[in-house]
């Protein structure tokens, strides 16, 4: 595996997979690699001959009261991972490279990147949109992998690359969950130990959720509500919203259907976690 630092020396590799015709896939993150990225690493590696893992804490899709300071960066330890999932190329620009003080231009989702987290992260999806349409730029990818984990992100990024015919293939990978259903994330390490022990409460929640829906509830509302009951109940957690949702347009959805996305975030102490459920 390679490590790429600079923009210019990953364009000139981008240019070279291209005239040798090769598939490139692309996992962008911003490091502090878990199980989560990983799988969508190997994913990439089943679809693409060649797979590049983008590690960049990017600023612009953080708020001022955010943990960007504080978010974990460990490039020695990321490198050992993504090359042992099936990365060939890391690449890892700086953030002077990325956004040079001259820099302007906003990359802008209309509508979906208001909602959801959108609606309590002003800017937040400004941030990623701009960030992940710089990085197809640079690497070209024929495929890009992202999480379900973040799906009203993953959802602004398929309507981006559609939008603007980017020509990139969006592929959802599955939530990696840890054994207790805890979504894995990177900010999961800064619960305290009574906070990591409340925290499988969001996806016994969601999955609550999911057993209604399969026993033959449709009404949305009485759905959220009692994934709000559930959470509010059984922990000390602070819900910021709880929504049903189409999973790929992210309209408010009354009536359950299959594709429906149930999706909340919550706050365990200062720790914002988010999760999904997308009903079948
Ligand atoms: P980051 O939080 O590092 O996540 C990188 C990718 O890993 C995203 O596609 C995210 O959805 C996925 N991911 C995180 N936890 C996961 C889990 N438990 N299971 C499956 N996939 C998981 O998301 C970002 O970075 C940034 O916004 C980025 C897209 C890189 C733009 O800066």
């Amino acid at each position: 595996m390679d490590v790429v630092k600079t923009v210019a020396e990953m364009k000139a590799r981008s240019r070279a997979l291209a005239s040798e015709g090769s598939v490139v896939g692309l996992v962008p993150t911003m490091g502090a690699l878990h199980e989560g990225h990983l799988s969508l690493i190997r994913i990439a590696s089943g679809l693409a001959d060649v797979v590049v893992v983008s590690v960049f804490v990017n600023p612009t899709q953080f708020g001022p009261s955010e943990d960007f300071g504080r978010y974990p960066r460990d490039l020695e330890q990321d490198a050992a991972l993504a090359e042992g999932a099936g990365c060939d190329v890391l690449f890892a620009p700086s953030v002077e490279e990325m956004y040079p003080s001259r820099f302007a231009t906003v990359v802008h989702v209309q509508r979906m990147s208001q909602k959801l987290c959108g609606a309590f992260r002003p800017g937040h999806f400004d941030g990623v949109t701009t960030v992940v349409a710089k990085l197809f730029t640079i690497v070209r990818p024929a495929i890009a992998v992202f999480g379900q984990k973040d799906g009203q992100q993953v959802a602004i990024i398929e309507r981006m690359s559609e939008d603007l015919d980017l020509g990139v293939e969006i592929i959802r990978g599955p939530t990696v969950r840890e054994a207790d259903g805890l979504a894995k994330s990177s900010r999961n390490a800064y619960l305290s130990r009574e906070e990591r022990s409340q925290a499988p409460v969001l996806y016994r929640a969601l999955e609550h959720a999911r057993a209604l829906y399969e026993g033959g509830e449709r009404n949305a509302l009485k759905v959220v509500e009692a994934v709000e009951e559930c959470v509010e109940s059984d922990s000390d957690a602070e819900l910021q919203f709880v929504a049903a949702v189409d999973s790929k347009t992210l309209e408010d959805l009354a009536t359950l259907r299959p594709g429906a996305m149930i999706a909340l975030a919550a706050f365990f102490g200062k720790t914002r976690l988010i999760d999904n459920v997308v009903l079948e």
